[in-house]
């Protein structure tokens, strides 16, 4: 693995689904590694992305290498050189963790010495030593999905991808899940690929973010850069009406950076943002507008979404919570 420098690269990745562009064009160029991440709202081409990285759909058109394989040509190498985590639970619930992980590494034609000293290895990685012997039908919904990860790096892969590794989880489970990713990264000198619609996820784990909408990628750098992007504060305002109006006033003002509408909310970017309160609260008065609610915050990987597409992804969320819940009760039957 040392000597490859690019654990992913595409070329005009495309994927359809009739007319349905579910993936468009795509150029990535991921380090060997690299922590990163695909940051997307529902439906916006996340988990195809990886299927097509992963083997498991042919792409429309454009190249993808992974370990510098062809994702096209050379498929058994390709699959020996990652491991997966998919969206949906995908362990087997009637037999113990340490069942689950033998079995795959059986699959991956691992020798039993190697074996019993990987299922140890992954298991003290994820923190599960002592939940060997129980059944995954008894373990937590993080320990669960901890065990997929552990799974999913029994063959010693070179790179991992994990689709929505914290999706439905409780937000100190999922902290702990990070925490995982973030040692497992550094430890096993693993490439991580991981797909969120999490933005304190991407923004928290990854090295790199590509922002992903309907197929396309709207913008990639650090988290860091790309919050700098947005070069200010944003003050949100609640607004019941007269939002055409406060805009245009707003828009009078030098200082105002940019100003974005989005449901019943205003949000405008200024530099020293808490300044300039008192300045818009009293032009709003001005003109007669009432405002519901006020407030400032630093420069999200949300604010940057809603730069790019003119939507949030918070809006989806509610949307994906239900799907995690259909999961859930669908692996509980
Ligand atoms: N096998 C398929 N046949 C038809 N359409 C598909 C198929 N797989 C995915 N799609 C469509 O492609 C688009 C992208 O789906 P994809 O699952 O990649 O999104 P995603 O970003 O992973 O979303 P989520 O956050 O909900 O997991 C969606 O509109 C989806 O309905
Ligand atoms: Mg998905």
């Amino acid at each position: 693995m040392n000597e490859i420098k690019t654990a992913i690269k595409t070329e005009g990745l495309t994927k359809k689904f009739g007319d349905l562009v579910a993936v468009d064009n795509v150029d990535l160029e991921i380090k060997a590694g690299e922590l990163f991440g695909l940051l997307g709202p529902n439906g916006a081409g996340k988990t195809t992305i990886i299927k097509m990285l992963s083997t498991l759909l042919r792409p429309t058109s454009g190249k993808g290498y992974v370990c510098e394989y062809d994702v096209s040509k050379d498929q058994n190498a390709v699959r020996r050189s990652i491991g997966i985590v998919f969206q949906d639970p995908s362990v087997d619930s009637k037999l113990t963790g340490k069942e689950n992980l033998d079995f795959h590494a059986r699959m991956y034609h691992l020798n039993k010495e190697l074996r019993v000293k990987r299922v140890k290895e992954v298991l003290k990685l994820v923190e599960l030593e002592d939940k060997a012997k129980i059944l995954l039908e008894n373990y937590s919904g993080g320990m669960q999905r901890r065990l997929e990860i552990a799974r999913g790096l029994m063959h010693y892969p070179n790179v991992l991808f994990l689709d929505e590794p914290t999706l439905g989880l409780d937000a100190q489970t999922r902290r702990h899940i990070w925490d995982y990713i973030k040692k497992l990264n550094e430890k096993e000198d693993v490439t991580i690929v991981l797909t969120t619609h999490y933005m304190e996820e991407a923004d928290y784990l990854c090295d790199r973010v590509a922002i992903i909408d309907q197929g396309r990628i709207v913008a990639l750098d650090t988290p860091e850069n790309l919050k700098n992007m947005i070069g200010a504060d944003v003050i949100s305002l609640k607004i019941p009406e007269g939002m055409d109006r406060l805009i245009e006033v707003l828009k009078g003002f030098d200082w105002v950076k940019k100003v974005t509408e989005h449901d019943g909310f205003l949000d405008i970017c200024v530099k020293e943002g808490e300044t300039k309160i008192p300045d818009i609260v009293i032009s709003a008065q001005r003109e007669g507008i009432s405002i519901k609610s006020v407030s400032l915050h630093e420069p999200t990987l949300e604010d940057v979404f809603l730069q790019f597409t003119g939507r949030t992804i918070r809006e989806e969320e509610g949307s994906a919570k239900k799907v995690m819940k259909r999961l859930m009760m669908g692996s509980r039957r």
